[in-house]
């Protein structure tokens, strides 16, 4: 059982710096053994704490928790609007929202997790995660379209986290089809941020989409070795730190901005500005679909649905769903 203590204890600890457990006990008013305790569970969740016997606890570095004040300060005026959550830990955002959203949970939710156990990635792979070093959250929105009317719709999702990325200065992010944002750096695409969607409802009456997102932010060297493909973090492409509650505010409001357009005009309307980001037009791509097949062929772009159009040795192909790879070296 996680102590109730840890995340005071971890937010006092924030700095960085050595924290006596004596004072800790003091500022918390219990035992220090109490605190002792909160902090052996820290290391069950991933958490490392450093322990000097005359100095005190300290962490590896100074943590930015998630704080739903600062979000909803960040968020500025609209902040009514969005229903924030912020979580300390859970097994996976998409989870619990799916949980919620069958209750009735309100339309233009974001629930946010400071640790996320069993983060879920598209095709049943596993999204990892760490305190203090990704974002992994999950975003409600309730359509009056049913499932069938939302094609294009995580291609959206991608646009929206590529805007967020610009006004925090990331100009050179792409889109992998149909959702992965990426940076190309030496020929290597990495992975930035990842997307997963889960819809509930009619096919074609009212729908819910759980917009499950995870952006790295800040990756330490022993959380890259973890992730089984190439990947980046937000840190590495900009000079000031950004602050997660700050940015998780931008993507709540740019998220808002694109599903509206989306819900009004359909897919159709981005269209143009997906294909100014898309990470592989034109060039020899394997992709792999529902039945396991792994075709190749040139990537000409997307349609008016969203669909990804690849010219294959049989003539064009379309496809619905799938998984791009391409060489990663450009030839
Ligand atoms: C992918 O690229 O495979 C999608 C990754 C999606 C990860 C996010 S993190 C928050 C939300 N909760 C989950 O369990 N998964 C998504």
């Amino acid at each position: 059982m996680m102590s109730n203590l840890l995340f005071p204890i971890l937010s006092f600890l924030s700095d960085g710096k050595f924290h006596s457990g004596e004072a800790m006990a003091r500022h918390f008013n219990v035992s220090r053994v109490a605190i002792w305790q909160a902090l052996a569970g820290a290391e069950t969740l991933g958490i490392e704490v450093f322990s000097v016997r005359g100095k005190g606890y300290r962490l590896t570095q100074p943590l930015t928790l998630i704080e739903e004040d600062k979000i909803k300060k960040a968020i500025g005026e609209m902040s009514n609007w969005f229903n924030v959550k912020v979580l300390d830990v859970i097994d996976s955002t998409n989870d619990y929202l799916k949980k919620e959203a069958i209750k009735g949970y309100p339309h233009a939710s974001c629930v946010v997790t400071n640790i996320q156990t069993h983060g879920r990635g598209r095709r049943g792979r596993q999204w990892q995660s760490s305190l203090g070093e990704n974002l992994t959250f999950s975003f409600l929105w309730r359509f009056t379209k049913g499932a069938a009317a939302l094609s294009g719709l995580s291609l959206v999702v991608g646009i929206a986290l590529i805007r967020s990325l610009k006004k925090i200065n990331i100009h050179q992010a792409l889109l992998k089809w149909p959702n992965d944002v990426l940076i190309r750096e030496e020929n290597i695409y990495k992975k930035i941020a990842g997307i997963l969607i889960e819809l509930q409802g009619d096919m074609d009456g009212q729908s819910t989409a759980i917009i499950g997102i995870g952006v790295n932010t800040k990756l330490s060297k022993k959380q890259i070795i973890k992730i089984d493909q190439p990947t980046t973090s937000i840190s590495e492409w900009t000079t000031e730190p950004i602050n997660p509650n700050d940015f998780l505010a931008i993507v709540i409001r740019d998220l808002a901005e694109v599903l509206a357009v989306f819900e009004e005009s359909g897919f159709n309307k981005l269209k143009d500005e997906w294909s100014s980001y898309d990470a592989f037009q034109d060039q020899i791509v394997n992709i792999t679909s529902g039945n396991d097949i792994t075709v190749q062929g040139k990537a000409l772009g997307v349609d008016d649905t969203g669909s990804l159009e690849v010219e294959t040795e049989d003539g064009l192909k379309i496809f619905a769903a799938g998984e791009v790879s391409v060489r990663s070296s450009i030839q």
